[in-house]
């Protein structure tokens, strides 16, 4: 049986009325039009759907929208302000860590969960923190640098 589900997604207040089972994923690309997050594997295993949930990670295929009821989600949509990039989303270009750019969205949103945690993270922490997300391109190495260079952007 449908529910009304209500959270905030990019600092505004959305309220669904779906089944509560549905995944979190399926309801940001297909009732609210936010497409940016990504549809990779379905089943928690690589990442390309991640988004904050009360700013932590959580890979979106795999979390019922019923989990988000009274919570704020941010996903790729929310991190630029208006024209102005946010430093990692300027990191990653800077630094070209994408090339089909499937994997980017879900990239950047763990480094962003990951600089909240840690603002200036060693090589072994950021391995660490992307595990869980993959590039089938194989663009570790300069998303490696790209984490480097959003900790430095965002620690002036
Ligand atoms: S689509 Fe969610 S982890 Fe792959
Ligand atoms: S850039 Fe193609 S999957 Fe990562």
């Amino acid at each position: 049986m449908d529910a009304k589900i209500t959270f905030t997604v990019n600092g505004r207040e959305r309220t669904v009325t779906t089944d509560p089972a549905r995944p979190l994923l399926d309801v940001l690309r297909e009732d609210l039009g936010l497409t940016g997050t990504k549809y990779g594997c379905g089943e928690a295993r690589c990442g390309a759907c991640t988004v904050l949930i009360n700013g932590q990670r959580a890979q979106s295929c795999t979390t019922p929208v019923a989990n988000v009821q009274g919570k704020t989600v941010v996903t790729i949509e929310g991190l630029a302000v208006g024209d102005a990039l946010h430093p990692i989303q300027e990191s990653f270009l800077a630094e070209g860590a994408f090339q089909c750019g499937y994997c980017t969205p879900g990239m950047i949103m763990a480094t962003a969960a990951l600089l909240n945690e840690a603002p200036k993270p060693t090589d072994a922490q950021v391995r660490q923190a992307l595990e869980p997300n993959l590039c089938r391109c194989c663009g570790y190495p300069k998303i490696l640098k790209a984490v480097h260079t959003a900790a430095a952007r965002m620690g002036r």
